[in-house]
């Protein structure tokens, strides 16, 4: 298949099945109306809108590959452990039975990076650590500081990544088959944009096995008032 064919290959069987879901919880609640009781159609209407979310989440993401190889980011002097919160607080609401600890640098060390991009990349990463986990389990938010760098860790307790694997997720719509990931939904988009994002912001991206689960390391150069200078970036 050419890589256009894939594309819409991809796409559109990512856009049908939530879709079809939407349709059918509506075309059953509207059919059936006065046989459901109250809990039925709270739980329907979740779907609904749980299914929704998850299309506005891929268009978002479809947009994002399109949009990234000419994107101007705004580079910008930022706390790290503020920027991270809101987006835990965000996975927290779509994932209510795992637990989110946030072990952060007192210092709370600054980033340069364009913060909508940073907490992108951060969704992605904590979003795929509870995707790829189990209800109940753990998942961990580090950072930490040296001279030069800030690191973020995002650990989980999940079904973890292979050697092989750790090669592939990085690419464009690149899924992991086996018994595990199968039923998880994805595009395969999201740690493609995140590496692309992190290397723009001239960071690093690095994956390892725990001994259950997998950790996730970003490192992005530390906030420098020389660098910022001579980069002309903006404050
Ligand atoms: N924390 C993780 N634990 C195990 N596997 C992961 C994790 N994060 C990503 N993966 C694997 O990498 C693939 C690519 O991830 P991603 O680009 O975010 O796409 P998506 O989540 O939409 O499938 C996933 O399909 C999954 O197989
Ligand atoms: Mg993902």
């Amino acid at each position: 298949m050419t890589n256009q064919e894939d594309f819409i290959a991809t796409v559109s069987h990512e856009l049908r099945t939530p879709l079809t879901s939407i349709r059918g919880f509506a075309q059953t609640m509207l059919a059936s109306w006065d046989r459901l009781d109250d809990d039925s159609k709270k739980k329907f209407l979740g779907i609904i809108e749980q299914q929704s979310n998850r299309l506005i989440n891929l268009v978002e993401n479809i947009l994002s590959v399109t949009k990234l190889p000419n994107e101007s980011l705004i580079l910008k002097n930022i706390p790290v452990n503020s920027s991270i919160t809101p987006v835990v607080q965000i996975v927290q609401q779509q994932y209510k039975h795992h637990k989110f600890i946030t072990l952060f640098d007192k210092s709370n060390p600054s980033v340069t990076v364009d913060l909508e991009k940073f907490q992108q990349i951060m969704i992605n990463l904590i979003e795929n650590a509870a995707k790829y986990s189990d209800e109940g389990s753990t998942v961990k938010v580090l950072t930490s500081h040296t001279d030069k760098n800030v690191s973020v860790k995002i650990q989980d307790e999940g079904i973890g990544i292979t050697d092989e694997d750790k090669e592939k997720i990085f690419g464009k719509f690149s899924r992991i088959d086996n018994p595990l990931t199968r039923k998880i939904q994805g595009s395969g988009l999201g740690l493609f944009i995140t590496k692309t994002l992190v290397d723009k912001m001239h960071g690093k991206i690095v994956v390892r096995s725990l001994d259950k689960g997998s950790e996730f390391e970003v490192i992005f150069p530390a906030y420098n008032i020389e660098d910022h200078v001579k980069c002309s970036v903006t404050q």
